[in-house]
């Protein structure tokens, strides 16, 4: 027991949000030495400041009686610089299947010695905990979706996912959890960390790296590896990629709560077209439906869905519909009544369906932990997608229950999960994986009903690994200047954190918000991997004409540019499914070993060639640092003007082509053909680039339907030559005119 317990494991307080008294009331009451030790425990009552336990002396007692584990740890293999480690042999053989990784992984030996990262792992509170060192200069990020800075150092996470409506830089738990901490060392090394549990978990960064969770002991797993690159990449091996998503996914998503009725829908489509503002896609949120029902039309207000999508996508338009897991109690109605008959739903403690108010009333709630229920609820789509609609919209899936304090559903209700997962538990176990596995079922329905389509779908809750499944978004953001600006860095923690495919409800989901600030949020939100514009209900219209002639104008050049820039995100994406890096990198990915970058929160790259430099304030935007090299500015030719204070700074790597494509009004014809190469040659002259081609729907990527082609500048004919292919999709034959930076 060195130096290091001690600063690991001698925090100075736990706060959990008000959720936990009840699992604290059912699991700790056994807790007695900390009164022995004339502690404090407060337990909260329901809607008071959340507990709090000064456990410092607490810590010191354990430690003393426990004495040190460290010798009982058992590190095994299960990859390239991947250990696993438990807390002993029986933490080993007694562990709960993993719910966060794509398939288990067995032991491949014992792990490499040394190996240069160490878990320790003690009790704290009756909680089992696990800590990790960290060295002076180690940045820590991740940890899934959190709001404020992008460097995680000091901060607070609890892993349980929460309906957050209008969240703060103070809210420990937002819709998602990842237990999941990438440390960046001081020379540019990496490791990340993951506390293998689904249970509710605090991930403490201060001062070291620390998880406590409720439940049983849990495994950690490490990827120690050369650069956060690599240890992305790692991740990747574990929990699985990101599929490619179909290529209008990419496009500009417009939302509000709610398009309705249907003719108001086709109105805002039209003023897409009318105003030549490229959009792909108009979502439908709950006033579709009747009465709030999932995988209902309101017969009043979208009599004829079929005909309103036929006519949309003659416009080149999709839809994404909502599906809320909240079934209401209502025999008659198709979903309550089939779901009744396989008895699907989520238990209460005596065994009984467990009930709560949601939109549609009272409801019930499938048990997605049972395969035969995902099946039925995969089974309930095929129907659903007959009316036209493109793609499916997860929400309220952590899940939220109204009518109960914690806003969830108590943590002893009853799952009837199937072995795989663990085999039946209660909620405490699977709360945090309800989204995940009801985007799985949604996914697989989508499919089954489009064999030969990619599915699009958009989850609110998740947990880490379930980018395999859904995109996501940020949740119930404010229309605020400070939520403008944590929007940058919640997207880039959820790349590193596995997540590639996200954006924030541009514009602000509560409050108003002013034009000035909406023009700004949509100058770079443009670019979010998912772009989509959303509001409440009841609040003022934010459609890119809602704020005048000059905001509109603004947003016409923004989302013009991201179409232009389509060829080369697309190409990103591509990346990413293949290899887990994100599309929204930090800085610190140009040069991991420059410290100066490690904080940057209003800078970012998407990909590897592409830098973005954002003003998130009213003033000028304050000089931050940036990486060396010789980042040529090609703003002007992506928004066709220079400096426009509401668009965003692109920059262009030395040693780089980007493929760069014309203004489209939507993705519904693919791919452009013709592009303009812009070139920024490195120091002896010469640049490369990629670009990825596929039929943008179909999965015949899968078979060797695609092109990834390679080009290579030639300084002496000032062209752009191929230089190599991967795939069988033909090659276009396009006009590829160079723009050379210097
Ligand atoms: C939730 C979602 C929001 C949606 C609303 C109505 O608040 O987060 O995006 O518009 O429910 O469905």
């Amino acid at each position: 027991m060195g130096q290091m317990a001690h600063e690991i494991f001698s925090g100075e307080t736990i706060l959990y949000p008000q959720v936990s008294s009840e699992y604290l009331a059912m699991h700790l009451t056994g807790v007695c030495f900390g009164s022995a030790l004339g502690q404090c425990f407060c337990f909260q009552k329901p809607g008071k400041q959340p507990m709090k336990i000064n456990f410092l002396l607490l810590v010191l007692f354990l430690l003393g009686s426990v004495g040190s584990a460290a010798s009982q740890v058992v590190a095994e293999n299960i990859g390239r610089d991947i250990v696993r480690f438990h807390a002993d042999a029986e933490a080993r053989d007694q562990r709960l299947p993993s719910l966060a990784l794509e398939t288990p992984r067995l032991s491949l030996g014992p792990a490499p010695e040394p190996f240069a990262v160490e878990v320790q792992f003690r009790k704290v509170h009756g909680r089992f905990a696990a800590g990790i060192d960290i060295e002076d200069g180690t940045s820590l990020y991740g940890t899934g979706e959190v709001a404020g800075s992008l460097l995680r150092d000091g901060k607070r996470t609890v892993c349980w996912n929460t309906d957050s409506y209008a969240y703060g830089i103070n809210s420990e738990s937002l819709y998602q959890s990842h237990p999941w901490v990438l440390a960046v060392k001081a020379d540019g090394t990496a490791f990340g960390i993951l506390a293998d549990t689904s249970y509710r978990c605090l991930v403490d960064l201060k001062g070291a790296i620390l998880f406590v969770a409720d439940g049983p002991r849990f495994p950690v797993i490490i990827i120690d590896r050369e650069s956060p690159q690599a240890v992305l990449r790692g991740l990747a091996e574990l929990t699985g990629t990101m599929e490619m998503p179909p290529l209008w996914a990419l496009g500009y998503h417009q939302c509000r709560y709610s398009y309705t009725p249907d003719q108001r829908v086709l109105e805002v489509a039209d003023d897409f077209r009318d105003k030549s503002i490229p959009c792909d896609v108009i979502w439908l949120d709950i006033d579709y439906m009747n009465g709030y029902r999932s995988f209902t039309f309101s017969p009043w207000d979208f009599p004829d869905p079929k005909g309103m999508h036929d006519r949309l996508h003659d416009q080149g338009f999709h839809t994404v519909a909502i599906i809320d897991p909240g079934i209401a109690t209502a025999p008659g109605y198709h979903v309550y009544d089939s779901g009744q008959a396989i008895d699907a739903w989520v238990r209460n403690k005596h065994n009984q369906p467990f009930t709560g108010n949601v939109w549609p009333g009272l409801c019930v709630f499938p048990d997605f932990t049972r395969a035969d229920v995902r099946r039925w609820w995969a089974g309930l789509y095929p129907l659903f997608l007959t009316t036209g609609v493109d793609g499916i919209w997860n929400d309220m899936n952590e899940p939220a229950v109204f009518n109960v304090d914690s806003h969830t559903m108590p943590v002893h209700n009853l799952h009837q999960a199937d072995p795989e997962l663990g085999g039946p538990a209660p909620h405490a176990r699977y709360h945090n994986v309800y989204g995940e596995l009801m985007a799985r079922a949604t996914r697989e329905g989508v499919l089954s009903g489009r064999p030969r389509l990619r599915p699009f779908v958009l989850t609110r809750a998740n947990f880490i690994g379930g980018h395999r499944y859904a995109a996501t978004w940020t949740g119930d953001n404010v229309a605020s200047w400070q939520h403008l600006d944590f929007s940058i860095p919640m997207v880039l923690n959820l790349g590193l954190s596995g997540q590639p495919f996200s954006g924030p409800d541009i514009g602000g989901f509560v409050g108003k918000g002013d034009g000035a600030m909406y023009a700004r949020w949509m100058g770079f939100g443009s670019l979010f991997p998912f772009a989509r514009g959303h509001t409440g209900k009841g609040n003022i219209d934010k459609e890119p004409w809602s704020f005048g002639k000059d905001v509109e104008q603004t947003c016409r050049l923004a989302l013009e540019g991201r179409y232009r820039l389509i060829p080369y995100l697309y190409t990103v994406f591509r990346e990413a499914s293949e290899t887990g890096l994100p599309v929204w990198r930090p800085l610190f990915f140009a040069d991991p070993a420059d410290s100066d970058l490690r904080s940057v929160d209003d800078a970012f790259l998407i990909g590897r060639d592409l830098m973005i430099l954002v003003n998130t304030t009213r003033g000028q935007r304050p000089e931050t640092p940036l990486p060396a090299g010789d980042w040529q500015d090609i703003t002007e030719e992506v928004y066709g003007v220079a400096d426009h204070p509401d668009l965003p700074r692109l920059m262009l790597r030395d040693g780089a082509v980007l493929p760069l494509g014309p203004i489209l009004q939507n993705l519904d014809q693919g791919l452009p053909g013709d592009l303009t190469a812009l070139v920024n040659p490195d120091s002896v002259g010469l640049a490369e680039g990629w670009l990825y081609e596929d039929d943008g729907v179909s999965f015949d990527f899968r078979t060797g339907g695609y092109r990834l082609t390679r080009w290579t500048y030639d300084p002496a004919g000032h062209v752009v030559n191929e230089t190599g292919s991967e795939g069988d999709w033909p090659s276009a034959s396009r006009r590829l005119p160079v723009i050379k930076f210097e």
